[in-house]
């Protein structure tokens, strides 16, 4: 029988996770479950860093944004040594099953874990919610409404100063935050990873607006959005994380100078960057945390391990850790349709 519930949070942070912790801590109390935090990520698991997490230690942390945990992008099965680390620190805390908050690097490592034998249970979250298998992940709602003051804000001085508005949002290689955002704040145009669009498409639909009396615009454009026609330029990096991800420089600059160049029209070019995924959490992102960390205590109570807890049609459900692995949910061309009707400036 389990009696030691371990958790730890890994991979970036996002708004929502201390809601998470609270729930698990608080719903595994009836049932006399101890709840050990693991600080940061898998680093911790190795490094056998842990402390207990009382009900009185998560009191006042749901509407802190960020991991009262700490997170880090390590790889818990990169040396063969780690997985004996992590077997050593589960026995000394006499933790039974761990409950997972990851994206896609360390939700795939959870199935890793799991598959030698270490009861999990894995929750979704990130801001790019390209998590497949679940409606939403935590944090994205808040990243959402973020970029949606933000490019609130960038309207009313687009308007004065009769520019481009170019704003450069997350999501690597997904255009959730994107497109949610970019409907939700009347941008002008969209792009994102998952549409194929030229700068002469992007120009072409701008001018239609400046036709019709428009004298300003917002473009949304996603990090990881190649744009073919203006030559070859990195929207990577080069360089990898730990978890193999790429790091992502983003189209915005380029966008931005090419649309300056080609239309004459004074352009300039927010990244909104960290402060997506920074701040305090939305109701949303805080009752789907609780919801899921509650889920993830009764699974492990039924012994509905190597699982993840999700969202579908407004419901939590539960379903395998290898349903997820190595997978992404990228958005629907049919709701990028949606948003391209709703533009202004008709075309
Ligand atoms: O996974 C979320 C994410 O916010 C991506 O959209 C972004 O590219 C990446 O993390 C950047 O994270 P960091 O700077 O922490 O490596």
């Amino acid at each position: 029988m389990v009696l030691g519930i371990g958790i730890l949070t890994g991979g970036g942070d996002c708004p929502g996770l201390n809601g998470l912790i609270r729930a698990v801590v608080r719903s595994g109390l009836p049932y006399g479950y101890r709840t050990l935090g693991i600080r940061n990520g898998w680093q911790g698991l190795m490094k056998g860093d842990v402390e207990l997490l009382t009900d009185s230690s998560v009191s006042g942390i749901i509407s802190r944004g960020g991991t009262i945990l700490g997170t880090s992008r390590t790889d818990p099965l990169k040396n063969p040594a780690d997985f004996t680390k992590i077997q050593n620190t589960l026995k000394k805390f006499q933790i039974g099953a761990l409950v997972v908050a990851g994206g896609d690097g360390t939700l795939a490592a959870a199935h890793q874990v799991a598959a030698r034998g270490i009861p999990i249970v894995g929750v979704p979250k990130t801001i790019d919610n390209d998590i497949p298998q679940t409606d939403m992940t935590i944090g994205f709602d808040t990243a959402v409404s973020t970029v949606t003051e933000a490019i609130d804000r960038l309207h009313t001085t687009a308007e004065s100063h009769h520019r481009i508005m170019v704003v450069q949002v997350m999501g690597r290689k997904a255009g959730w935050i994107a497109l949610k955002a970019g409907i939700a704040g009347g941008a002008d145009e969209i792009l994102i990873p998952e549409v194929h669009v030229t700068i002469d498409d992007v120009c072409r639909n701008l001018r239609a607006r400046y036709k019709v009396g428009k004298q300003f615009s917002i473009v949304v454009v996603a990090e990881g959005t190649p744009l073919e026609g203006i030559g070859d330029y990195p929207v990577f990096e080069g360089e990898r994380d730990e978890c193999g991800h790429e790091k992502f420089v983003g189209a915005g600059n380029i966008l931005g100078r090419e649309l300056e160049r080609r239309l004459g029209i004074e352009t300039r070019v927010t990244n909104l960057g960290h402060v997506q995924r920074g701040g305090t959490p939305t109701a949303f992102d805080r009752v789907l945390a609780t919801r899921f960390g509650v889920a993830a205590v009764e699974q492990i109570r039924a012994g509905n391990v190597s699982t993840m807890v999700a969202l579908q049609s407004a419901h939590i459900v539960t379903v395998p850790l290898s349903s997820v692995f190595h997978r992404q949910k990228l958005v629907d061309p049919e709701l990028y349709a949606l948003a391209r009707t709703v533009m202004g400036g008709k075309r």
